[in-house]
């Protein structure tokens, strides 16, 4: 298949929409699973609280937090009509029981009043949010004091974008990501105690506490 085909059909990776796009947020629901798992592990919600998920997608981690503990409620954010409608749908009861709500907007202007939340979530989303730096303050502003920042990507840092994600580095554009360090501006955009993980050359997580 051409690049130029290939591109467009993983556009949808960065902004689901058009005919394609309920298929590619249903696949990306299960493959990007054994990453998404992976970075939950890191997550302890039994004990409840309020989670944003940031870039929600297809709605599947919304769905797997929620399932973690009855007294815990998830909200979802995404700037995609296609990743809100198929979140919403995927966590229709929740919604309804009052445990979720799920809206249209960017990570620019997050649709919350400040200190809304305990916990925010990004999996998979941030190589494309548009000003790392202001939107992870915004980020932020929307956590409580000593809330919990969860960033988790499958592109390692380290690598540079030459691992085993230099596939998806090329195709879908990420040389910018793959060279920023995601730790430093995470630390510089007002979270302490940061953390870093690794899945192998699989996976990367960040930890951090909003000050
Ligand atoms: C690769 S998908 C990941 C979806 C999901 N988190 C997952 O792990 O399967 C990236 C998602 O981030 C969303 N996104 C990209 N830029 C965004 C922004 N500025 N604000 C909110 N969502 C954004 C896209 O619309 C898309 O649904």
């Amino acid at each position: 298949m051409p690049l130029g085909i290939l591109r467009r059909i993983f556009d949808n990776a960065r902004h689901p929409r058009g005919p394609g796009a309920g298929l590619f947020l249903r696949a990306m629901n299960v493959c990007h699973s054994p990453l998404s798992k992976w970075g939950l592990g890191y997550l302890d919600l039994v004990g409840g609280g309020e989670v944003l998920d940031l870039g929600c997608g297809g709605g599947k981690n919304i769905r797997r937090m929620l399932k973690a503990s009855p007294r815990v409620r998830v909200c979802g954010l995404d700037c995609s009509e296609a990743s809100v409608g198929l979140s919403r749908r995927l966590n229709w009861k929740a919604i309804q029981a009052g445990r979720s709500e799920i809206k249209l907007g960017s990570v620019e202007r997050i649709p919350w009043p400040d200190g809304s939340f305990d916990v925010a979530t990004a999996f998979e989303t941030v190589y494309f949010w548009p000003d790392w730096s202001r939107n992870f303050q915004e980020v932020r502003r929307v956590l409580r004091p000593g809330g919990l920042f969860l960033v988790c990507n499958s592109l390692v840092p380290w690598e540079g974008g030459q691992g085993p994600g230099r596939f998806w580095v090329d195709l879908l554009d990420l040389g910018r990501a793959a060279r920023t360090d995601f730790r430093a501006l995470v630390a510089g955009s007002g979270f302490g105690d940061v953390e870093d993980h690794r899945r192998g050359r699989r996976g990367y997580l960040l930890k951090a506490y909003s000050r």
